[in-house]
């Protein structure tokens, strides 16, 4: 093919990003946002009609700060990136949305998280950390001092009509925080050609004729589709307004707006084509939805046609099945673009005119997500319950959310868990010193516990029998407590179990050995039973995941001298 680079355009695109929580029912649709670090019980309405809520509701961990913002940021309501919440303690905290179950059926969920730094803190020292969904790995995190972030995930709910978004440090003194949280319910076809199982996670959204960020109300799913703002080069690039009287969409399965699809981004030089490529090192296959519209009315002689080239400069590239491509008057053709990858250090989408299309190559927008890991189960359902009979019982433990074992190693500072990545069990409670007061709960559903450690808490009432029965149990420490009566014969029979309750003046421990044994000093050594330890991740541990979708984007338009012969 006879290309020619001629030109190299340096776009910066603006990421921006804010962090609230806020329920807003829209037909039995989920669309909430949530102002994080705010208290206010009123509901905001912003410039673009959404309405903010404060995140009162969503958690209860975390400090709250106010946040210095310039006058003006471009399409970001500025209050919402007024406050933010920060977590100086936890390995991790977690936002916990529980969802209606009428409007879970419907659909998947698109979740946006948002950050503003404004150097709250007086450090000047933007932090670095991980930000999960539901047990999964989302995205690391690497703030500014004064940009607005956002990213984005789309995901199904699979038994659980819960939402939740946890913040996690991975770096020493690099304090997570939050600014905006945004929960929309898509339609179920809306991105339906990736299997429900895996999430998508977004990396870019423009709309290249837009001059302005388009999002609700235009937008119903209020995705925001970022403008290239004012253009750089205005004798190079051009934009055109369609003159259809509408634009029907409903072709399209993803339903971008109209808005996106009125304007179109071409090159003023008529007889070059239009290209998109960027440098970023695609580490993974990224996947793109392009939407093209044809803009004039066309008469018989007029023609726009041209064909898709992936990666151009790669000696075989392929053309894309689906050409030519010929954009629709009056409506809107959506064409996806899988596994695009980097080569040579960049890659490039480029649409090259065919030699009986009188017109050249437009673009009306662009979207680009990979793929995630399939999303995890999360943590065994029976365990679940039974953490959730111990927090309604001790008001210490009611502002653990999210899910107690995932993502590895994220647990809930007082459980451990078992390796499984899908759906782990919980091996051992750690609740010593916790300042439990009142009765145990039956939580004989945890039935892969191997540990369970009590020590120096407020317990009352007797020993329940259920704690001697756990089929792994090797370390059942109940000392310094007040319980009272007899060690139950589950415990006291039980050969495997290192079990201590000294320390509890009500306890009848005679002889004193039956409230003080171990197996190691009574029988031969067992093998050593390995009792699972919360594992504290090191900060070499952390922050692998990939880039964040917030980061500021480079697009380099590309001008090809000709066309594609
Ligand atoms: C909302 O729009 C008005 C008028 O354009 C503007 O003065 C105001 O600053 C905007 N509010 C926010 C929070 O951006
Ligand atoms: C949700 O879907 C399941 C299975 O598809 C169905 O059994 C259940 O009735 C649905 N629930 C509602 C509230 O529509
Ligand atoms: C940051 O500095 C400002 C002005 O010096 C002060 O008002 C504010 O309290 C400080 N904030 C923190 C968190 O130290
Ligand atoms: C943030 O600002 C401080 C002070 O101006 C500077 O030292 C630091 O390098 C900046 N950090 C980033 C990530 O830009
Ligand atoms: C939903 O969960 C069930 C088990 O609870 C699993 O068998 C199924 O594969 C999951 N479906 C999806 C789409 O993840
Ligand atoms: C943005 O585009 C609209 C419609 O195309 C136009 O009326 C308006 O003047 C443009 N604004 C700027 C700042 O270019
Ligand atoms: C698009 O589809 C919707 C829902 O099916 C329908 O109400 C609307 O009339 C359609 N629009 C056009 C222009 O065909
Ligand atoms: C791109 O990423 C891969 C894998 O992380 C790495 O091996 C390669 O060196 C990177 N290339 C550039 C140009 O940074
Ligand atoms: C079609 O439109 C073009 C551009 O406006 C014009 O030059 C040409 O004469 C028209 N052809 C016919 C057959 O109307
Ligand atoms: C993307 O590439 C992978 C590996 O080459 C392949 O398994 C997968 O089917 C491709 N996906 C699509 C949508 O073409
Ligand atoms: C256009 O190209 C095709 C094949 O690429 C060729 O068959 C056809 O003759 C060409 N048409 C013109 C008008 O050059
Ligand atoms: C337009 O592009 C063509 C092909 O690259 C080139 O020959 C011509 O000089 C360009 N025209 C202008 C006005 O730049």
């Amino acid at each position: 093919m006879n290309t020619q680079l001629l030109n190299l355009l340096v776009l910066l695109v603006f990421a921006p990003i804010s962090c609230f929580l806020l329920l807003v029912p829209v037909s039995g649709k989920v669309f909430l946002s949530i102002d994080c670090g705010s208290s206010s019980l009123k509901p905001r309405t912003d410039n673009n009609s959404i309405v903010w809520v404060g995140d009162g509701p969503y958690i209860q961990t975390g400090e709250v700060h106010k946040v210095n913002i310039p006058a003006q940021i471009p399409d970001f309501d500025s209050n919402a990136l007024n406050t933010l919440r920060a977590f100086p303690t936890r390995k991790k905290n977690c936002y916990s949305i529980d969802l209606d179950s009428k409007t879970v059926n419907s659909s998947r969920f698109l979740v946006r998280a948002n950050f503003y730094y404004g150097n709250y803190d007086n450090k000047s020292s933007p932090p670095t950390f991980n930000l999960q969904f539901n047990g999964n790995n989302w995205e690391q995190i690497t703030t500014t001092n004064d940009s607005v972030l956002y990213t984005e995930v789309v995901f199904s709910l699979n038994n659980t009509n819960n939402i939740n978004v946890c913040l996690a440090q991975t770096h020493l003194d690099n304090i997570p925080f939050i600014s905006a949280l945004e929960v929309r319910s898509l339609n179920s076809n809306i991105y339906g050609y990736v299997p429900s199982e895996f999430p998508l996670l977004f990396q870019l959204r423009t709309a290249f004729g837009t001059n302005k960020t388009v999002r609700y109300p235009e937008d119903s799913f209020d995705r925001i589709w970022s403008s290239l703002g004012p253009l750089s080069n205005p004798s190079t690039l051009r934009r055109i307004t369609s003159d259809a009287p509408s634009i029907n969409i409903n072709s399209t399965i993803d339903k971008p707006p109209e808005a996106v699809l009125r304007t179109a981004l071409l090159l003023f030089n008529s007889s070059e084509d239009i290209a998109y490529s960027d440098t970023t090192n695609l580490t993974g296959p990224w996947f793109f939805n392009a939407y093209f519209s044809e803009p004039i009315k066309l008469n018989s002689t007029q023609k726009r046609s041209f064909n898709l080239v992936v990666n151009a400069n790669k000696d075989d590239s392929l053309f894309f099945p689906e050409n030519p491509l010929i954009p629709p008057y009056g409506g809107a053709l959506e064409v996806h673009i899988a596994n695009v990858s980097t080569f040579n250090s960049f890659f490039s989408l480029a649409f090259f005119r065919t030699n009986d299309s009188t017109l050249p190559s437009l673009i009306n927008a662009l979207e680009a997500y990979t793929v995630g890991a399939k999303l995890a189960q999360g943590t065994n359902s029976n365990d679940v319950k039974a953490l959730g009979l111990l927090q309604k019982s001790f008001i210490q433990l009611q502002n653990w959310n999210g899910d107690p074992c995932l993502p590895s190693p994220y647990t809930w500072d007082w459980v451990a868990c078992s390796d499984d990545t899908d759906s782990p069990r919980i091996t051992a409670l750690n609740l010593n010193d916790f300042g439990l007061i009142g009765t145990l709960p039956d939580f004989s559903a945890m039935d892969a516990l191997k540990t369970i450690n009590l020590r120096n808490n407020s317990l009352t009432e007797d020993i329940p029998e259920f704690l001697g029965t756990f089929p792994e149990l090797t370390v059942l420490d109940l000392a310094d407590n007040n319980f009272l009566g007899t060690v139950p014969s589950s415990i006291s029979n039980n050969v495997n179990l290192k079990f201590t309750a000294t320390g509890n003046p009500n306890l009848s421990c005679t002889p004193t050995s039956i409230c003080n044994t171990d197996p190691a000093s009574r029988i031969p050594p067992p093998s050593t039973n390995t009792n699972t330890e919360p594992k504290i991740p090191s900060p070499a541990d952390k922050g692998k995941s990939s880039k964040t979708l917030a980061q500021p984007i480079i697009i380099l338009l590309i001008m090809f001298s000709g066309f594609l012969l």
